[in-house]
């Protein structure tokens, strides 16, 4: 049974089961070079409560659509999110992810409107424009041999991005090439075990690329603001608001913020996209009848509702993010006392919440590890609330998961329009998890104009 609240007496519960591992280490090394394998490990030895101890602190693991209603209902009444040391030096202080409480609500009602799904019926064109140019790109590089989708994912999706958040990019000061390339150097340090700054490690570097990122976003911001300009980008919104008493943003959260959003909008993406193009790779059948969706589209045109009429590459993208979930997990900690599944679950300590596992659980998936799009459109399969969970829920939800669906869906949809592909043989077939899950290849394809094309 689950009590929302610490009102009981929580303390008489036992503590769930598991291990602890090493002093003050704990299971981190095992966790950050296997976390699979961790996760499945544990599960069949305990069950779906697990503690552990992780990244400098006691860390339960709870798993499933139960779980994750009861995490997702808890915030701010009896946890709160939490970030790993490492993540909370690498983000700006004063951004959606750190802040909480009324000051993250006040937050996501600022930007909730460029993130509503109607909002977006004008970032179409724009998506569709630098989506074609990059795919006559993809097509020509493709005549020379074997595509690698991840890095070039990375770009077209930075370039979507950084036009969405900034308007234009004329006036960065810097390359978008370079500027993504620092992305990824920040993006090694978020799993760092002991984040220390040292120019050799992988933080340190993470930390270096911070600085430089800060300082181009430092530059425009004030820029930006100096000349007014008004557009209708996430970043002239946040330096045009005011609050009660007339004052604007603080400069420094408008460059926390945009930082954290060209972060968060860009890498899940690149993993999430690439990971459509795989199992569509993978399973051809999937591909073909994707493709024919296209071909039977009464219109050409792409159009909010265009793009909402695509049934099965919906269902697809849902099923790829199943299995291969972008975001492994976020973490919580406990601010009260309170119980889960007959534990008690103690003030302090941190609690994991595991997509991958979520989208196993037999219950909500029969035969979890088939890729199978039409679970999503079969009703019998009907299942509880936050048994899929790629985006999160509750108060943290992803803020942009209908720009993310959209932007998939249009990659993909021109992708399938005017290509076919297969995977490259030979390539290695393994997937990296950390810092974001894909294949260790950057998933190697053969890509091919068709030859009959839908108008
Ligand atoms: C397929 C792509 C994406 C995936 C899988 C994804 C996944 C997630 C998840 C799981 C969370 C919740 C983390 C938690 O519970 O602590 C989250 C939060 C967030 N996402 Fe996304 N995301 C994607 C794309 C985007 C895009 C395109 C944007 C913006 C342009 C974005 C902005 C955010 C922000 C700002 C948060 C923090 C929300 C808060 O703390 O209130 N995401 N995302």
């Amino acid at each position: 049974m689950v009590t929302p609240s610490a009102s009981g007496p929580t303390h008489e519960l036992p503590l769930p089961p598991g291990t602890r591992g090493l002093p003050v280490l704990g299971e981190t090394l095992e966790f950050l070079r296997s976390p699979h394998s961790f996760a499945d490990t544990r599960l069949a030895r305990f069950g779906k409560v697990y503690q552990s101890h992780l990244l400098g602190k006691p860390t339960i693991f709870l798993i499933g659509a139960e779980a994750n209603r009861w995490i997702f209902a808890g915030e701010g009444r009896y946890l709160e999110n939490e970030w790993s040391p490492a993540i909370r030096k690498l983000l700006g202080k004063t951004s959606l992810s750190l802040i909480t409480g009324e000051a993250h609500k006040q937050r996501r009602k600022l930007l909730a409107p460029h993130f509503k799904r109607t909002a977006m019926a004008g970032t179409v064109t724009p998506l569709v424009r630098i989506t074609r140019a990059h795919l006559d790109r993809w097509a020509r590089e493709a005549e020379r041999g074997p595509l690698a989708v991840v890095p070039r994912m990375r770009a077209l999706v930075f370039e979507i991005a950084a036009i969405y958040l900034l308007g234009d990019t004329d006036d960065l000061g810097v390359g978008l090439d370079e500027f993504s390339r620092d992305f990824d150097t920040w993006v090694g340090g978020l799993f760092a075990a002991v984040p220390l700054a040292l120019p050799f490690t992988r933080f340190g570097r993470a930390m270096q690329a911070r600085g430089r990122i800060f300082g181009v976003l430092e530059r425009l911001v004030e820029k930006r603001d100096r000349e007014g300009r008004d557009d209708d980008s996430v970043l002239s919104t946040l330096l045009r608001v005011r609050d009660e008493e007339g004052r604007p943003l603080p400069r420094a959260t408008v460059v926390d913020e945009i930082h954290l959003l060209l972060f968060a909008g860009h890498d899940t993406t690149v993993t999430s996209t690439s990971n459509i193009i795989y199992h569509l790779a993978m399973h051809p059948e999937a591909q073909a009848r994707a493709r024919a969706e296209q071909d039977a589209m009464v219109s050409s045109e792409y159009t909010l509702e265009s793009l909402r009429a695509m049934p099965w590459l919906d269902a697809v993208a849902k099923e790829s993010m199943r299995l291969i979930p972008p975001i492994g997990g976020a973490f919580r900690v406990m601010t009260e006392d309170a119980e889960f599944g007959g534990y008690r679950m103690p003030r302090g300590y941190r609690v994991a919440v595991g997509p991958r596992a979520a989208h196993r659980e037999a219950e909500s998936w029969p035969d979890p590890d088939l890729f199978d799009p039409e679970r999503f459109l079969r009703e019998a399969d009907a299942r509880p609330p936050f048994a899929w969970i790629p985006f999160g829920g509750g108060p943290r939800v992803c803020l942009g998961q209908h720009f993310a669906m959209l932007e998939m869906t249009v990659v993909v949809a021109m992708l399938l329009r005017e290509f076919e592909w297969t995977l490259t043989p030979g390539q290695d077939p393994s997937f990296q998890i950390i810092p974001l899950p894909r294949q260790r290849s950057g998933t190697l394809i053969e890509l091919r104009r068709r030859t009959h094309a839908a108008p």
